[in-house]
């Protein structure tokens, strides 16, 4: 597949700042070519990586609960929407939902997977919006359902906005930015809330393991950044001499993700030369994880009241029902 140019001619402008700045840092979304997003899906079924298959268990078990706590009419959006499996159970428990709109930035993606939920939901309106959730982005109108006070919480619980945002995406910005993106969800949701999967602080054995599989899939999807470097830019690398390294940086309650030098190499991109001595890394992503009272905490200064919480018997995961402030 072809992309636009922008999209190709920001991943090289972000790859020169990230090769020419210390400590060498790009963002985690260049991951996710039609290649990184197929990887993405085989380390979500890996027996070590333990949020998706958690969060889905706790979403099938309690998606009564949330569809409750969502209330009847709702216009749900979905930030960030990869493959719409999550979401489905939901879907199955929601009460006449309004309307569903994934936000994505992949169109085709987004197309597809809109396409293939249609057909499992024929009724449902399904209103895709192909933008960067992060950034400032319109939604279709909001329900304009008006409580009528007289008629009780659960007229007043109809029609609204609610968020979701399942996978502990949110685990990708740092403290203040996600602060900042739950702040701009407070505002786009008020009157409603936000059904968030956050993974929670654990040994580091459990999580080390999530992101060094056996199978080598983490590597591959790490790896995959450069390949696709090569592949679209034209860059010169030899990814042979870069490994992948992921460890978790207890002080900082993340994992980061790096991309390791082996030897003393140069790369080229675009004629302009980067040397790597052995040892030096490409930072290439951090995946932070909470207590769930500090995520509670986290969303309070957003602006969101914490709510229900659900948490597995092992305490390895999170779901997350945010109250929006009112409309
Ligand atoms: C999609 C950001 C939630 O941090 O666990 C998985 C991405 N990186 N394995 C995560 C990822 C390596 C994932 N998130």
């Amino acid at each position: 597949m072809t992309l636009p140019a922008s999209i190709q001619q920001q991943f090289a402008t972000d790859l020169h700042l990230a090769f020419s700045s210390a400590p060498r840092s790009i963002s985690p979304k260049y991951f996710y070519d039609e290649i990184g997003s197929a990887l993405f899906e085989q380390i979500c079924d890996l027996p070590e990586y333990y949020p998706t298959r958690t969060e889905l268990a706790l979403l099938h078990a309690h998606a009564a609960e949330m569809a409750a706590c969502i209330g009847p009419q709702a216009q749900l959006v979905e930030y960030g929407a990869g493959a719409l499996r999550k979401v489905r159970c939901l879907l199955d428990q929601l009460e006449e939902p309004a309307a569903f709109v994934p936000v994505d930035i992949s169109g085709t993606h987004l197309l597809a997977a809109c396409a293939q939920l249609q057909l499992s939901y024929p009724t449902l309106r399904i209103a895709p919006v192909v933008a960067d959730f992060t950034q400032p982005h319109d939604l279709p109108p909001h329900p304009t359902h008006r409580a009528n006070p007289q008629q009780g919480e659960k007229a007043a619980q109809k029609g609204r906005r609610v968020g979701f945002f399942p996978g502990s995406s949110i685990g990708n910005f740092s403290p203040p930015e996600a602060q900042a993106f739950l702040s701009m969800a407070a505002h786009e949701l008020r009157g409603g809330g936000l059904l968030i999967g956050v993974d929670l602080i654990k040994h580091p054995a459990v999580l080390h393991a999530a992101y060094n599989d056996a199978a080598g899939v983490t590597a591959a999807f790490n790896l995959n950044l450069l390949e696709r470097a090569r592949r679209e830019l034209g860059a010169e690398v030899d990814t042979a001499g870069f490994a992948h390294s992921a460890f978790y940086n207890a002080p900082l309650q993340r994992i980061e993700m790096h991309l390791l030098s082996l030897q003393r190499q140069v790369l080229r991109l675009d004629g302009h030369s980067y040397a790597f001595e052995a040892g030096e890394t490409l930072h290439t992503e951090n995946s932070y994880k909470y207590s769930v009272p500090g995520f509670q905490a986290l969303a309070a200064r957003a602006g969101f009241t914490p709510g229900q919480v659900w948490v597995d018997e092992q305490q390895w995961f999170s779901l997350h029902w945010l109250q929006a402030p009112p409309l």
